[in-house]
Formats: C-alpha cells, structure tokens, sequence
C-alpha cells in the first residue's frame, strides 16, 4: 500500500476551512446566550448530536447514538463489493461538551477533523456507497461527557464505551439536584441499556485523537503539531470545610472559626506543595461560602480540587501529603474538614505504535530536513484516558496560540488544522501499511 496521501493541497484547506466554519456552527448551539455551554444530557447536547449524525451521513457513514448519548458514524471496510459490518474499526475522535463559557474549540476541533480524515480517505464503492480502504472500518466518535462540567464526574461518554462504567455514577446529582438517572431518562435513553455502549478490544483497531494543545510549548516553539507521549492521570475532590457561622461585628477573632479564611490557606497550601513538585499540577478552580451574608463569619465552604500528573503514584503522594497540611491547618482554626473524590482517572500512555504513526503523520507534513516534531505530555485529560482502558489510544496536539483554553479567546488557525487533517490522514495511511 503507497503510504502518500492522494489529496491536493486545496483539498486540505477547503477541509479546514469547513471545520472552522463548522466549529462556529456548533458555538452557537449554547445554553448561555452571549457564551458557550453545552452540557451532558442536555437539550444542546441533543442539537449538537443531530448536525454530527448529518455531516456523517453527508460522507456516506451509518449513524447511530449510543447508549451513553455518543454520536457514532462508521464508514463500513469493504470484503470485494460488500460491506463487512463485523470488521474491527479504527475509532477517531473526540468530545462536544463544553466547560462554563467555553472556547469554540476544545474537543470538537477533533471530531470535526475526524471527519474531514474520513472524507479524504474514504474510496467509493460499485452500490454507490462510501467506504473504507481499509481491512477495517473507520468510526468517528462525538462524545457526549468529556469535561464533567454538569455531574462533576468527567469522561462519562467514553466510558462508556469502554466498558468502565460504574453503577454507582446512577446516583451522582447536577446543581439542580437532578440525578445521572433522572437526567438519562429525561434525555430519551434508557439507563437499564448502558452496557450496550461498551466496546470490545476485538472490535476496535485503536482510538486517535486529535485535539488543541490547551497549554503554551508548540506556541513557544513555533511549530503547529506534536505527538502525545502520555495524557496526566486526574483526580478531582469537593472538599468541605465546616466551621461556625456567627455575627461579623461581635465575634472577637479569638473566637471565630471561620471556613473561608480555611478554605483560603487550603488553596494555598495546595498550590505550594503542588509547586514543590515537578510532575504535578493542583487547582482549586470552585470556593462557595454560607451562608454567604457581608455581616456573618462564615461557617462553612466548600472547594473543588483538581489534581494532575504525569505519574498517579506521585500524584497519590501529594494527595497524602495535601490531606496532612489540610489536617493541619484546620486543626489551628478549630475547623473540620473532609472531602470526597469525584473523579479519578489513571495516566494513560500512548501506544508506541500509534505515536509512531503520528510522528510519521506529522513528519509528512514538514519541509524535508526538519527537527523531529516535539513529543509532549498532555497535562489536559481527554477522551483517551478512558479509552485506555480498551484499546491501543494515539493522540496528535495542535497549537493552541498563547495556550489559552476553557476560556472564549480559545484559538487555533485555519493554516494548523490543514497541517493537523493531513497529518492524521496520513497516520492512517501509515497505520493500515503496518504489518497485523
Ligand atoms: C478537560 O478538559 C480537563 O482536562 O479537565
Ligand atoms: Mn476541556
Ligand atoms: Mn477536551
């Protein structure tokens, strides 16, 4: 099999063009007029679904939505003139979720791209269908709940498709107090039918992900791609800090307990002790005090902790370590605190075959004589991190201009997309051209 992707530079552009305009489209689809937001098992969740399964149609893909509210298009292998339906698929993708007033581009760049790959590579058939060129099929994933942003638990949508699903995530409650159950139901699907979602490792040949950088070292080094190394192992808490609620004016401060002035040595003691460590980054991106009145000390608070790192044994310790300094704290201001996980997510490495194949992909795309591209670790999580856990997962960054993310200025260009479509076409190429 040639290993040289058969289309023009103008092809490429044109792609990239309509994934841009096609990232506008999908930013309109908001809950939050003026900003983006788009939640798991919302009414924009649905909307987004709907015009993903028709850009697959559009390029000859069967439809379905899983039973995790994925949006799935597959582009059948052929057996001579007829599809094989059983054939293992090769999975590209990413998420349509949004963080609170989220960027246009952070997830669904690569599922936009995933099919653009799919247009470039696929290869009609005599019934006047579309297919893969492949001795497997090609998938594209939307997924349904990458950031976690409306049940605190991340990475729900592929999860499920990889068949690490936990019934105790039923019980996990939105803001409104609506539970992961309720909101299934509310949403047309059937939480008895979950596991219908999970994959096996024989149906799949591997997972690819392209995805903007969310961080600053491809803008640093001026270049527009890399090869993903490993993605950061996760683990997410909501601490509370309780202590007494009593009148600003007339408490002496030798008898106040006050949980925000906690909270607050809390948060800095996290970043101190996160700081100390190379691998590992802590954030406390959520602090809420009540009651919450300008006259009264406050009694309680609650935080998030978001805490990340290339290695989970290091990232464990330093969770230790961060439990002792909080036990410490809180015993000099006569405060109680406990906390509970709400997330935890391994690191995931990247299959040495899949990033050699994106290294090759990139490569492809450089002035012959250039550097290597750069290998760099994801400290961002992904839709891989789950997958890890049924397939072979390769993951190619693009630039994202002064590594601005989960935020509206969120970039990436027109010229690095292009680079990024025909980078990942060709690691396909390069993919089916290694031997099975
Ligand atoms: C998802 O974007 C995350 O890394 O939190
Ligand atoms: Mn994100
Ligand atoms: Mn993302």
């Amino acid at each position: 099999m040639t290993v040289r992707l058969d289309a023009t530079p103008d092809q490429v552009a044109t792609a990239a063009r309509r994934v841009m305009a096609r990232c506008e489209e999908l930013a309109r689809v908001t809950s939050a007029p003026g900003r983006i937001e788009r939640v798991y098992l919302s009414p924009e969740h649905a909307r987004v679904n709907r015009l993903a399964a028709e850009w697959m149609r559009e390029l000859g893909m069967t439809t379905h939505q899983d039973a995790a509210g994925n949006q799935i298009g597959r582009l059948e292998a052929a057996t001579g003139a007829i599809p094989d339906r059983d054939a293992p698929a090769l999975l590209i993708g990413s998420h349509l979720d949004t963080v609170p007033d989220a960027g246009r581009y952070d997830g669904i760049v690569g599922v936009l791209m995933g099919l653009e790959v799919v247009r470039l590579l696929r290869v009609p058939a005599p019934d006047d269908a579309w297919r893969s060129p492949f001795p497997f099929a090609i998938e594209v994933a939307a997924f349904s709940d990458e950031e976690g942003t409306r049940f605190g638990k991340a990475l729900l949508g592929s999860s499920a498709l990889a068949g690490t699903w936990d019934d105790d995530w039923w019980r996990l409650t939105d803001a409104d107090g609506t539970t992961l159950r309720e909101a299934f139901l509310d949403f047309g699907l059937d939480p008895t039918r979950l596991g219908e979602a999970a994959r096996r490792p024989g149906d799949l040949v591997g997972y690819l992900e392209a995805h903007i950088e969310q961080g600053p070292e491809l803008d640093r080094r001026g270049e527009s791609l890399a090869v993903v190394s490993s993605i950061a192992g996760a683990r997410r808490f909501q601490l509370l800090v309780e202590g007494e609620a009593r009148h600003a004016g007339g408490t002496p401060y030798d008898m106040r307990r006050d949980a925000l002035l906690g909270a607050s040595e809390a948060a800095l003691a996290i970043e101190a002790i996160c700081r100390a460590e190379q691998h590992i980054i802590g954030t406390v991106g959520q602090l809420e005090v009540f009651p919450g009145a300008v006259n009264i000390v406050p009694g309680q608070a609650r935080l998030s902790v978001d805490l990340r790192g290339e290695f989970d044994g290091e990232r464990d310790r330093t969770w230790a370590a961060i439990s002792r300094e909080l036990d410490a704290i809180m015993g000099r201001r006569g405060l109680r605190w406990s906390g509970h996980q709400v997330h935890s997510a391994p690191a995931v490495f990247c299959a040495p075959i899949l990033q050699d194949v994106i290294r090759e992909g990139i490569v492809s795309t450089l002035p012959p004589g250039s550097d290597a591209p750069a290998t760099i670790f994801s400290r961002a999580g992904h839709d891989g991190m789950a997958l890890g856990a049924v397939t072979d997962v390769g993951m190619i960054f693009l630039r994202n201009p002064d590594g601005i993310s989960h935020h509206p200025d969120e970039a990436v260009s027109a010229a690095d997309v292009a680079l990024g479509i025909r980078a990942l076409a060709e690691s396909v190429l390069h993919l089916a051209a290694e031997p099975r």
